[in-house]
């Protein structure tokens, strides 16, 4: 067994770890070991202007049962949106967000989505790719289906939710959950880029 001192120590810079990921609303990351996987779990804010960012660039037909929130069937939106550390649309630029949805539900409440997310934080460069449904209504995760560069290989999901709506301007917050399978961790080293993330 470890040191009782030791074991202290390593408890004081968990709880420190805790904290900051408790307080930060920024790119805090933490990273775990389960199972010889490596994760990376953080928080970013994409910034979307309809019109500018977003548009829609094919209309879709009415479906049957239409509701306030849906869009109609086969409508096609294409974005590039900045993700920012915080929601504030002034706070830093760390990634961008390039994709397209489909409304795919005749009641015009689900969407296909893809993006691919460039990615550049601080000690990991690269991007993921998501494909998955949105709904207009519900909050649903969005699988993370590969990446390139740092998150070559990458699986996982994102979350994104809506956290204001003040005309044109749309921010969604987007929970990233990322994990590395076992091979690559073994094969590339994360475990060692990861433990800088915390200095743990
Ligand atoms: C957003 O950030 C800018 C620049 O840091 C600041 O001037 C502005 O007050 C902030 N807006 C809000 C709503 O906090
Ligand atoms: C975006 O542009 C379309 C087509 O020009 C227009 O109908 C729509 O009202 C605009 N939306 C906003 C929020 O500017």
């Amino acid at each position: 067994m470890a040191h009782p001192a030791l074991h202290l120590y390593v408890l004081a810079i968990l709880l420190l770890a805790l904290s900051f990921k408790a307080t930060s609303t920024s790119t805090s990351t933490s990273t775990h070991n389960r199972r010889g996987l490596n994760s990376l779990h953080f928080t970013l804010y994409q910034q979307e202007a309809i019109n500018k960012t977003v548009y829609l660039i094919v209309k879709g037909v009415t479906g049957p049962d239409v509701s306030p929130s849906a869009s109609p069937f086969g409508s096609l939106f294409v974005n590039q949106d900045l993700l920012t550390i915080s929601p504030n649309s002034s706070s830093k630029v760390v990634g961008v967000a390039e994709g397209a949805s489909i409304t795919s539900s005749l009641d015009g409440l689900t969407n296909i989505v893809m993006e691919k997310i460039t990615l550049e934080l601080k000690h990991y460069k690269g991007s993921v790719s998501v494909l998955g449904t949105a709904h207009n209504i519900k909050v649903i995760d969005l699988p993370v289906v590969g990446g390139t560069g740092d998150f070559m290989f990458v699986q996982g999901y994102i979350k994104p939710s809506l956290v204001t709506f003040e005309n044109p301007n749309i921010v969604y917050k987007i929970e990233f959950h990322l994990y590395w399978p076992s091979y690559v961790a073994n094969h590339f080293s994360h475990s060692d880029r990861s433990s800088t993330v915390n200095g743990v």
